[in-house]
């Protein structure tokens, strides 16, 4: 841990930002994971605050606590990695999770009736059998080992990323691993870590506290002790039961898993922060093949455009970080619908004007990210009113949401999806214009945003100060580069009489006396901005 992010340390942070709770940002991606698993909400979190207690109960050590907290809150973080070849395989890349997180993968009978409710849904029943026959000759083989491995590397890496330590990374391989040996991978006993075993157990009371309620929970706890669990976990969590769950309140489970953080809490601050917004970036483009470098390449764009558009150090940052996450939601909605080659149906639609809901949501309840989320929550409003979610019109949409509207429209014409190919940058660019024309982005974002992505932009007519024509602001921008009345005249192809009339009218307009007062008076009034000035 690094000097100054420890609350044990009391030292202060290295950045003059405020450090923020890593169990916050952890926390947000979990709510994520959550949706995109069929989870309820609060699952990740009601997991970590079981598998804690639980914890506390068997007597593990300050590190195996802080360990287990965290690898509750990431476990299912790579779960949604695999959604678009779980969507050939399931026809979903959601309920399918929620239905197999329940079964006792080492029962032939569940597992069986899983891949018939499950395998090839969607698909004309002779396809369907000829499907499920495979899975069933292929199931354990080197297909599903990967799929698992897979997804328990991805949340290796995040915790890689987030810089929480070895013993997290290590243990997170082994989600799926089963104390007799059974799970993937194939270890047994404590050659599964500590951390991972405890939430094996937290992990499964809260999934069926959800699918069956408390006494189904207790039930399952005692059927698999000593197969899915060690035994003197689950005994000791069968002899606690009513003070394991109790209290759980699902209104502040958020609330809950912030407080039961073993100490020492983790605070982050400056490039920590950075790199937990990539780890959802990265979570987000692992969803589909088609948004894999999404949420990055509309971060760069947006936080070049806050830059150009002299946005301060602060907005810069929330822009950047917004837009990193901005399409964290799309988890929670289904590849069938992402990744659907033909139009939506009226229901698909209304899943897919969720997905700024979700991302919104996911980092509404920490204080130290809703700005965060709000913004990033924006990005597909109009000005005139006819975007989504929230349908807010352009008094509602500052500076930071409209970069992020235009970053995120140009970003994903530029980019293939099911039903078209990419569009040309040229091409993408008279979009954004059509747009602007429509009333729909804002003018001065999508100069930014086009600036950024190395278009020339337009000049566009604007109300000019003091009664300015647009040809006393030619002459003046002329003027301010030193030329005399003569150069002036060349340059715009007028006479040089003229010329003297409209520096004339300029200095009079503007106030001034002199050439260098009207330079002065031009740089006042923004008229010199390169964007304006070299516009094609
Ligand atoms: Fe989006």
């Amino acid at each position: 841990m690094a000097v100054g992010e420890s609350e044990a340390g009391g030292a202060q942070p290295l950045s003059v930002e405020a450090p923020i709770r890593a169990a916050e940002v952890v926390g947000a991606l979990s709510l994520a994971t959550d949706l995109g698993t069929g989870q309820p909400l609060e699952h990740a979190l009601r997991s970590a605050v079981l598998a804690v207690r639980l914890g506390e109960l068997a007597g593990a050590s300050t590190q195996e606590l802080a360990d287990t907290y965290y690898i509750a809150l990431l476990h299912a973080s790579g779960c949604t990695s695999n959604g678009h070849e779980a969507t050939q395989l399931f026809g979903e890349d959601i309920e399918h999770r929620a239905a197999f997180f329940l079964i006792d993968t080492s029962n032939p009978a569940e597992v069986l009736a899983f891949y018939r409710a499950h395998v090839g849904a969607g698909r004309a029943p002779e396809v369907r059998d000829a499907m499920i026959e495979n899975v069933i000759a292929n199931a354990g083989g080197p297909r599903s080992r990967d799929s698992f491995a897979t997804m328990c590397e991805v949340a290796q890496r995040f915790a890689g990323w987030l810089d929480l330590g070895p013993s997290i990374q290590a243990a997170l391989e082994y989600v799926f691993a089963r104390w007799d040996g059974r799970g993937f991978p194939g270890v047994r006993g404590d050659e599964i870590p500590f951390p991972m075993r405890l939430l094996h157990v937290g992990r499964d009371i809260s999934l069926f506290l959800t699918a069956g309620g408390a006494d189904e929970a207790r039930s399952v706890v005692g059927r698999r002790t000593g197969s899915a669990y060690e035994p003197r976990l689950a005994e000791l969590a069968l002899a606690n039961f009513d003070d394991l769950v109790a209290d759980l309140d699902e209104a502040r489970m958020w609330e809950q898993a912030l407080e039961i953080e073993p100490f020492p809490k983790i605070w982050i601050a400056g490039e920590r922060v950075d790199a937990a917004f990539m780890a959802i970036a990265a979570l987000t483009g692992l969803k589909s093949p088609w948004l894999r470098e999404h949420s990055t390449g509309v971060a760069e764009l947006a936080e070049a455009a806050a830059w150009r558009m002299g946005l301060p150090d602060a907005s810069v940052t929330l822009v950047r970080r917004a837009a990193l996450a901005h399409d964290l939601g799309r988890i929670g909605v289904s590849n069938a619908i992402w990744e659907k080659p033909g139009p939506l149906g009226f229901g698909e639609w209304e899943r897919v004007r969720l997905h700024p809901h979700f991302t919104e949501r996911a980092f509404a309840q920490s204080p130290a990210l809703a700005a965060i989320g709000l913004l990033a929550g924006s990005h597909h409003e109009r000005l005139d009113g006819s975007g989504y979610h929230r349908g807010t019109r352009g008094p509602g949409l500052d500076q930071p949401a409209r970069i992020l509207a235009a970053a995120d429209c140009y970003g994903a014409m530029c980019e293939a999806r099911p039903h078209r190919p990419a569009l040309e940058a040229s091409a993408a660019r008279a979009e954004l214009l059509q747009e602007v024309d429509a009333g729909r982005l804002d003018a001065d974002a999508v100069d930014a945003v086009l600036a950024s992505a190395g278009h020339r932009v337009r000049q566009r007519p604007r109300e000019l100060p003091a009664g300015l024509t647009q040809r006393e602001l030619e002459v003046l921008l002329v003027l301010v580069r030193g030329e005399s009345n003569q150069g002036i005249a060349d340059d715009l192809g007028i006479s040089a009489k003229t010329v003297g009339h409209h520096v004339q009218h300029v200095y009079e307009k503007a106030g001034v006396r002199s050439r260098a007062a009207a330079t002065l008076w031009a740089f006042e009034n923004d008229l010199v901005r390169p964007e304006l000035a070299h516009t094609a």
